[in-house]
């Protein structure tokens, strides 16, 4: 079976052909980052329009890439929730019409879920139930996993998500948007130990997230050192480093003990993990440290995996179809 996924919930355009929830015939993925470095996030009303303008292309662009032609998809999917409202609404609208025209199954994915599918997608041996970690620019949440499609939200973030948290403090520090990779990437050359950072655990055994107090400490300490330097008029590079590879430590720390608390409470069988910042180094090292430890499998998606993608919605949906959770064409999309 050949499904058409479509992804535009937030600032990439996406669209990818899939056959039978696995294997991936082509995955396009247009990054809006250039667009939205200058304001030093996502600007809704650039991405939604952004995401109009090129639709058509990325969509036809999968169907060239996968060799297959429009007439010989079977369904098409889409990520109908959680996003921004307007960015959701492109992808949805190309959808329907597309499913009206060709008169074929119409499948709408949760984001989230369709994240932690990712892992579905290269990998054949992941054993139910598990937990599963999403962690991305909007999102920071747990859920127990029962199978492929089953998932029930066991804590989230009370305030930033944890790659809002990159995002800011990559601004804070001046390195632009988006902060992820960039903070991966400087943190290989920093020391994680140079500044004790706040971790925030909130109540015991609690499996919700806060990362604002974090970015709070950040920019305090950092106005702090650029005071320290006035006379040298900047803080240098290795400072800079040690405090982006200390608040990646902060995140990690409390994402892994977060899993390993939850992994014990629920007693699972596996690990999974999405999103963005699911694509961090550091985050991927430790997790596989913990592996062995916790005597479960830890599976992380490969990078391309990890940030939004239509491969991984195109997937979800086959699972979808076969436990008959096809959708009406007055489905909305939700922000
Ligand atoms: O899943 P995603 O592509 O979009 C959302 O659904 O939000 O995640 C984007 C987020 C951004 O905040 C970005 O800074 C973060 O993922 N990210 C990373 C890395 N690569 C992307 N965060 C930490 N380390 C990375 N290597
Ligand atoms: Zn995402």
């Amino acid at each position: 079976m050949l499904i058409l996924g479509i992804e535009t919930s937030c600032d990439e355009t996406s669209a990818a052909v899939v056959r039978n929830g696995k294997e991936i015939l082509s995955s396009i993925i247009l990054s809006q980052d250039a667009l939205h470095r200058h304001f030093g996030g996502v600007v809704p009303e650039i991405a939604c329009r952004a995401h109009l303008e090129s639709i058509i292309g990325i969509i036809d662009n999968a169907l060239l890439d996968a060799k297959i032609p429009l007439d010989e998809i079977d369904a098409i999917a889409v990520v109908n929730r959680p996003g921004l409202i307007g960015s959701l609404l492109i992808g949805v609208t190309a959808a329907k019409t597309l499913s009206m025209v060709l008169d074929i199954p119409f499948i709408a994915i949760d984001h989230l879920h369709a994240h932690i599918y990712a892992n579905n997608l290269e990998s054949d041996d992941i054993r139910y139930p598990t937990i599963s970690l999403v962690v991305s620019g909007g999102h920071t949440i747990l859920f127990l996993s029962e199978s492929e499609t089953k998932h029930i939200p066991l804590g989230w973030t009370i305030d930033d998500a944890a790659g809002e948290a990159f995002d800011k403090v990559s601004k804070i520090l001046g390195l632009g948007y988006p902060g992820g990779p960039v903070i991966d990437r400087l943190a290989r050359q920093g020391n994680h130990r140079a500044v004790k950072f706040p971790r925030a655990y909130l109540e015991k055994d609690s499996l919700d997230f806060s990362f604002s107090g974090l970015k709070t400490a950040v920019l305090y300490y950092y106005q702090g050192q650029d005071l320290k330097s006035s006379k040298s008029k900047t803080v240098s590079n290795q400072d800079v480093s040690d405090i982006a590879a200390s608040f990646q430590e902060a995140v990690v720390d409390v994402l892994v003990d977060k899993i390993v608390l939850a992994s014990r409470m629920y007693n699972v069988r596996g690990v999974l993990t999405g999103g963005g910042v699911a694509a961090n180094s550091r985050l991927r090292q430790r997790l596989k440290d913990k592996s062995k430890e916790l005597s479960i499998p830890v599976y992380c998606p490969s990078v391309r995996l990890c940030t939004d993608n239509a491969a991984m919605v195109a997937g979800l949906a086959y699972k979808k179809y076969l436990e008959g959770d096809i959708s009406c064409l007055d489905l909305e999309a939700i922000p």
